[in-house]
């Protein structure tokens, strides 16, 4: 019998070849924005500079360089999905540090307000011991009987090939300098424990969006299933 997997998501890895030098100065220009913060205010939750006023880093320019190659990247990610050249216009529209020290964590989350995540990793040595990025998946219809892979005890093996394989939970990202990943944005995701007691993590997330590109007088008007550029959106003023 031969089982075939169906409408897969889309995860991109990409190994960037940064200098360690480089690396070494955005490690310390995240520590710089951390200052003396130890983490979010929820107790054994990470610092993410999202909502902690660092959510602008591509436009602070110690990282515009590293922005440019996620930019670039992305476009990447979007032509490998089978998107048009020319066909949408891509925006940073967040962009953040996260520290996480020993034993802290980030709990599942997505991105509702973007359209594309991609997250840089500063450091990690692959072994996933600083803690690890776990996908979720949307739904999980091999499991059959909604619920039956998470658990103990359950009728599905999960360190069985056909476990593993067809029925995961989650999957895990080792962070390791230097890697970036890329995913669609409404993908439940976390960050499990910093198991490090010597060492931070340190990455950086990116929220992307995709709009319809700039119209300019004369050419088609957006097509209607994009928002418009949003340099072409009118703001209301606030109620008297
Ligand atoms: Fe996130």
């Amino acid at each position: 019998m031969e089982l075939q997997g169906l409408f897969p998501l889309a995860l991109a890895r990409v190994q960037l070849r940064l200098d360690p030098w480089d690396l070494a100065l955005l490690m310390q220009e995240v520590l710089a924005l951390r200052g003396d913060a130890q983490g979010n205010p929820e107790p054994g939750c990470a610092w993410t500079g999202d909502i902690n006023g660092i959510w602008q880093l591509h436009r602070v320019a110690a990282f515009a360089a590293i922005s440019a190659e996620v930019e670039r990247q992305a476009w990447i990610y979007l032509e490998q999905l089978g998107f048009r050249a020319g066909s949408v216009a891509l925006h940073i529209q967040r962009s953040w540090p996260v520290v996480s020290e020993a034993g802290q964590v980030v709990g599942r989350h997505h991105h509702p307000n973007a359209h594309l995540s991609a997250v840089l990793y500063l450091n990690g040595d692959g072994s996933g011991r600083s803690g690890c990025l776990r996908l979720f998946p949307a739904r999980q219809p091999n499991e059959l009987v909604p619920g039956l892979a998470v658990g103990h005890g359950g009728p599905i093996d999960p360190g069985s090939p056909g476990g593993r394989q067809w029925n995961a939970p989650w999957l895990d990202v080792a962070p390791q300098a230097g890697l970036l990943v890329l995913f669609p944005a409404g993908t439940d995701h976390a960050v499990t424990a910093n198991e490090d007691e010597d060492d931070l993590r340190l990455s950086l997330a990116f929220d992307l969006a995709l709009s319809a590109p700039l119209a300019q007088p004369g050419e088609p008007a957006p097509p209607e299933y994009l928002a418009p550029h949003p340099a072409q959106w009118s703001e209301l003023a606030p109620p008297r």
